[in-house]
């Protein structure tokens, strides 16, 4: 039964934000693309009626790239809709019948994490959770205990290996990339180390602010919103051992083992910031000291990393959208040509957002007679985003039961492990003016080990 393919689709929440946003256009695309063809429930307390879900679903896809005429008939034809609240037995009964003969549903929970412990226990008492597969996102808790918490409620119903803990990163094509780039070429690996490597930085920037998100974003702030888990699963791809075997837990094993051996955040390792306007945000607490930016310096206690800082910031209302890592090589042991070379001469940058690049910065002798340089970026590759939507991509996956694109338990335990000591008001938070790179002090966390490179867009030089 382990890898046997999903019979069903349930998805509670159907008249909400994920929905709306990722999952009918991940439905939309499977069936298009992969042929999907399952009974597909949405679950809702809305007091809608079926033809109301199908109206969501067409306005959905309208505004997420559009509707596929043959493919938004079949998902029609294949969609069905349980009206009731979640707290009520009879839902889930009406869910057992809609289920008909399926063995081997898969439940995705697009609903607040405040409501997984009674939607899991009701699936469980209805029968509906038999063989089941659950699919759960992100942010799994709020810190380590109550991560731990939230998986010994869903382990009474639902073993480790029948629960998808969804982070969209790991589903991005670039993010692949970044894995398949460093252990299917072997130039990388023997540099990839302390002897060559000085710093690295990794900078997620968002142009756009919290927008419509007020209530949601203002209970987690940048730091727990894409640090704890997206930009440490980056960390994690970029500076992991390789995998040995051909298990599919060979890469989350050696994630794991390197997310362990991060040490956990101190204050003086953070800088937090929060953009102005940012209180007057619908759902934002009028005087709300929740973070839209966040700077962090982070060490890896492994012989293959000792003394290299690892640098991450994020943050809303920044100059750009991009997200990009610069991995920064040691400079030769002296300058042969007598110069003063800038730092961050010699690096490797690798961009995932808004499209997937490697460029590699090196010097270059400027014509003359002197010997003397510029530094020049190779492009070395640039290809698009993303060939299949992330979620589509980890839909189709937890359907046919294949793990290996979402967080483990022990990972998520990692993750919540390095970030814990600093969750909350533990460091001030300071103010910046949209449109700027975060407040000043981010450039002073960096210090002699920046400057921080700032993602260079298509018809700039760096
Ligand atoms: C989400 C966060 O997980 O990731 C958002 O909640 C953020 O705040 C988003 O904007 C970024 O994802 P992507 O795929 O647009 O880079």
């Amino acid at each position: 039964m382990t890898n046997s393919h999903s019979d069903a689709l349930v998805f509670l929440g159907a008249t909400g934000d994920l929905a709306y946003k990722q999952i009918f256009p991940a439905l939309q695309g499977l069936i298009r693309d992969e042929g999907f063809n399952l009974p597909i429930i949405g679950v809702a307390k809305a007091g809608w009626t079926l033809d109301q879900l199908k109206d969501r679903a067409k306005a959905s896809l309208e505004a997420h790239g559009g509707v596929d005429p043959e493919a938004f008939a079949k998902l029609t034809e294949l969609l069905r809709y349980v009206d009731g609240d979640y707290h009520d037995s009879n839902t889930f009964a009406q869910l057992r019948r809609e289920l008909g003969e399926a063995q081997r549903p898969l439940h995705y929970l697009a609903i607040p994490p405040s409501l997984f412990a009674t939607v899991a226990e009701n699936l469980a008492q209805s029968g509906c959770a038999a063989n089941a597969r659950i699919v759960v996102e992100k942010p799994f808790g709020r810190d380590l205990e109550s991560a731990r918490e939230l998986s010994r409620t869903l382990h009474r119903f639902f073993p480790e290996e029948n629960i998808f803990r969804i982070d969209h990163y790991l589903g991005k094509e670039p993010v692949q990339n970044i894995l398949y780039t460093r252990f299917a070429n072997p130039i990388f690996e023997p540099i990839w180390n302390r002897d060559h490597i000085r710093s690295v930085q990794i900078t997620m920037a968002e142009q756009f602010g919290v927008e419509d998100r007020g209530k949601f974003y203002d209970e987690v702030g940048a730091l727990l919103d894409v640090v704890q888990n997206h930009m440490l699963q980056v960390v994690s791809i970029l500076t992991m051992d390789p995998p040995s075997g051909e298990e599919c837990d060979a890469t989350r094993d050696r994630k794991a083992e390197l997310l362990r051996a991060v040490r956990p955040l101190t204050p003086d390792s953070v800088v937090r910031g929060q953009y102005e306007g940012y209180r007057k945000v619908p759902g934002v607490a009028p005087g709300s000291s929740v973070e839209t930016f966040v700077a962090i310096r982070l060490h890896i206690d492994s012989w293959r990393w000792a003394g290299v800082p690892i640098f991450i910031r994020a943050g809303k209302m920044l100059p750009v959208t991009c997200t990009e890592a610069t991995v920064e090589f040691k400079r030769p042991p002296r300058e042969t040509f007598g110069e003063i070379v800038p730092s961050g001469s010699a690096h490797m940058c690798i961009r995932v957002n808004p499209d997937f690049s490697i460029g590699l910065g090196v010097r270059i002798k400027i014509p003359g007679e002197r010997m003397a340089g510029r530094d020049v970026e190779l492009d070395l590759h640039t290809q698009a985003a993303d060939a299949m939507p992330p979620y589509e991509r980890l839909l189709g996956d937890a359907g046919k039961g294949n793990v290996e694109l979402f967080s483990r338990q022990d990972i998520v335990e990692a993750q919540w492990r390095i970030v814990d000591p600093v969750v909350g008001n533990v460091t001030p938070v300071y103010t910046y003016k949209p449109g700027t790179w975060g407040p000043e002090e981010a450039r002073e966390l960096i210090g002699a080990d920046g400057p921080w490179t700032d993602p260079v867009m298509e018809g700039e030089n760096r």
